[in-house]
């Protein structure tokens, strides 16, 4: 058995793709990887991926509603409570086994579902983490920003490895800056807009801080703190350029957005490699970086929008019409197979 992979999804732009894309490698990732146990753990109050993943639509919106409103909630607020408590949590207690509740996912994917009430335990989280020390041993900021990463090494199963991908919230408050700590690898989406682009400098200053630092509140961030308590950071291991292959027209202006997107964190490769994950080609140039480092996911267009509503991955997506909110919705075949190989492509990949 070797160490969990754990994958984090972020960018500090909203609606990137991050949650649609969790659900789409999670699922087929499973799917492909029989032999482990995956584990979605959704960091988001918006709980977007959780509802895909229990099987979308208004239903999932009730079974979500069970799960967050027990005593204990069988939710992210419930493991992050115990954790907090206790020192660690009972994984057990707090997963779902999605094939129980979407019977179009396989037997080995689990969620920890999101919580709306994370937005509420976030300010008792941060006054836990800057809590003073009682000891030269206590280090109320480490424990509590380790919660997911101390997660993400557990096994549900014995003699099998887990991988967990874990979605986030762009915003960074504290369940985000957690939720980073929790993965090894970083993924990063991106939109072919300008605003999804610039959000690139602000990963890397709020993730890693700025060169210079702010003279007042410079030592009060995330990035210094991290950096003097020695947190381990994930390493950034691809960036995802979501919806950029579209109708032939698009793709030339797209491509001059993308390679905006390549060029900043190029940049950002040469001042310092060791913030990306080491791979086996060497990087000479931007085309090296491009060729180990981008992904270019296409516009899932009305097989997303079923994938979505329905909890259906789209490798199980064999129908050429659906029906959504009483409406009729035709996925073409060629559509479904280009949008189905572009996800197990990625998958392969991690
Ligand atoms: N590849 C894609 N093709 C088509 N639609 C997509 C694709 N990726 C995302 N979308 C759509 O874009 C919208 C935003 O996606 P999503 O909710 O996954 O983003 P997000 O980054 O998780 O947002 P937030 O920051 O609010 O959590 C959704 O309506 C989703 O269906
Ligand atoms: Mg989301």
């Amino acid at each position: 058995m070797s160490e969990n992979k754990s994958y984090v999804m972020w960018n500090n732009k909203g609606g990137v793709g991050k949650s649609t894309i969790t659900f789409h490698i999670a699922s087929v990732y499973a799917e492909l990887n029989p032999d482990k146990d995956i584990i979605v753990v959704d960091m988001c109050p918006q709980a977007n991926s959780s509802s895909m993943l229990m099987g979308g639509g208004k239903d999932s919106e009730k079974k979500l509603q069970d799960l967050i409103s027990k005593e204990e909630p069988q939710s992210i607020v419930g493991y992050l409570t115990e954790a907090t408590l206790l020192g660690d949590a009972d994984i057990n207690k707090y997963i779902t086994k999605l094939s129980t509740v979407n019977s179009n996912l396989s037997e080995n994917i689990y969620l920890i579902a999101g919580d709306g009430n994370l937005e509420l335990i976030a300010p008792l989280l941060s006054e836990r983490a800057d809590a003073t020390p009682l000891s030269v041993r206590d280090d109320p900021w480490v424990k509590i920003h380790s919660i997911v990463r101390n997660l993400t090494k557990k096994k549900l199963n014995e003699g099998r490895d887990c991988v967990y991908f874990i979605d986030t919230n762009p915003s960074f408050s504290i369940y985000t800056q957690i939720a980073i700590v929790g993965g090894s690898s970083l993924l990063v989406p991106i939109n072919a807009d300008d605003s999804s682009i610039f959000a690139i400098t602000g990963l890397f200053n709020l993730i890693w801080g700025t060169s210079v630092e702010h003279p007042v509140y410079g030592k009060y961030t995330f990035a210094s703190k991290a950096k003097a308590h020695k947190l381990p950071l994930p390493k950034i291991t691809y960036l995802l350029g979501n919806r950029f292959t579209q109708k032939k027209g698009a793709a030339h202006a797209f491509k001059a957005l993308s390679n905006e997107a390549l060029n900043k964190m190029y940049d950002e490769f040469i001042k310092n490699p060791d913030k990306f994950e080491a791979t086996d080609h060497q990087i000479h140039n931007i085309a090296d970086f491009e060729a180990s480092y981008s992904i270019e996911l296409r516009d899932f267009n009305s097989a997303g929008v079923v994938a979505a509503n329905q909890g259906l991955p789209l490798s199980k997506m064999d129908k050429h019409t659906y029906e959504v909110y009483g409406e009729v919705i035709q996925v073409a075949k060629e559509q479904r197979e280009l949008c189905k190989s572009t996800i197990e492509e990625l998958v392969q990949k991690l």
